[in-house]
């Protein structure tokens, strides 16, 4: 039979008591300073769009960003002979990068940047692919990255930068990562596009057609899974938004013509 004595006693409550404050700190920073786990691409800069960045003509740096269902970029060319630092991350869910026929192989885990060094001596054309397990389009998720004599290699001109949206309904759909999955220019995407979308003709998953109007709008946007549109996967969350923003976003949406 052991009893426990005073200074265990004393030492028992000294680690409670460091403990409870170590769990109040914690929950004052979480709470006062909005300290948490990275959980969003967005908040980590620079790498929050695919581009190959020139550093010198036998040096570049690769972001990737991988997202349902691709890479960003799709297709990028360098000279034989350069050094790559390939950076990748994801902008939704885990997805996986494998350089077939290297041994490159990165996770892109949200919030959370990963890199691999690679320098390619001979030409070649390499594919990517994705190796997690990431929803219905898995298997589409590639890439190329095409190695080239540097004597036949252009420098690829840098993409024109799209014109800044400033409309406040635009940005309000973007800071509720709506255009992650919506395009508002006709791309595909995992949700139908918004371009054109006021009074089009929709056939729904059930096989009726619908037109899209006020009502079916508003629906769509406060309960997605009540119709789903033929082709789409019930996958879009329900999004927090006060009564007045879905009026103001169905009447932006009216302007996407
Ligand atoms: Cu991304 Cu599988």
């Amino acid at each position: 039979m052991t009893s426990v004595g005073q200074l265990e006693k004393r030492i028992i409550l000294i680690s409670l008591a460091f403990a409870m404050t170590l769990f109040a700190l914690a929950t004052l920073a979480v709470n006062l300073y909005h300290v948490g786990l990275p959980t969003c691409l967005t908040d980590i800069k620079p790498f929050q769009k695919g581009e190959l960045i020139t550093h010198s003509p036998t040096h570049y740096e690769l972001h990737y960003v991988a997202r349902m269902w691709k890479f960003e970029p799709e297709e990028v060319t360098v000279p034989a002979g350069s050094t790559v630092d390939i950076y990748l991350s994801t902008r939704d869910v885990t997805h996986g990068l494998i350089l077939l026929g290297t041994n490159l192989n990165l996770m892109a885990v949200p919030g959370v940047v990963n890199y691999a060094r690679v320098k390619f001596d001979q030409p070649r054309v390499y594919q990517l692919l994705c190796h997690e397990f990431c929803g219905t389009g898995h298997e589409r998720m590639a890439a190329n990255l095409r190695v080239v004599d540097p004597a036949t290699f252009r420098p690829q001109p840098s993409e024109p930068t799209a014109p800044k949206q400033v409309d406040p309904v635009y940005q309000l759909l973007d800071a509720k990562e709506c255009l992650t999955c919506h395009s508002i220019d006709g791309q595909e995407g995992i949700g139908p596009t918004l371009k054109g979308i006021y009074g089009r003709k929709e056939k729904m998953a059930d096989g009726a057609t619908i037109t899209v109007d006020d009502a079916y709008l508003r629906e769509a946007i406060v309960n997605p899974d009540a119709k789903i549109v033929d082709g789409f996967d019930d996958l879009m969350p329900k999004p927090e938004l006060t009564k007045e923003e879905v009026d103001e976003i169905i009447e932006y949406l009216k302007t996407l013509k």
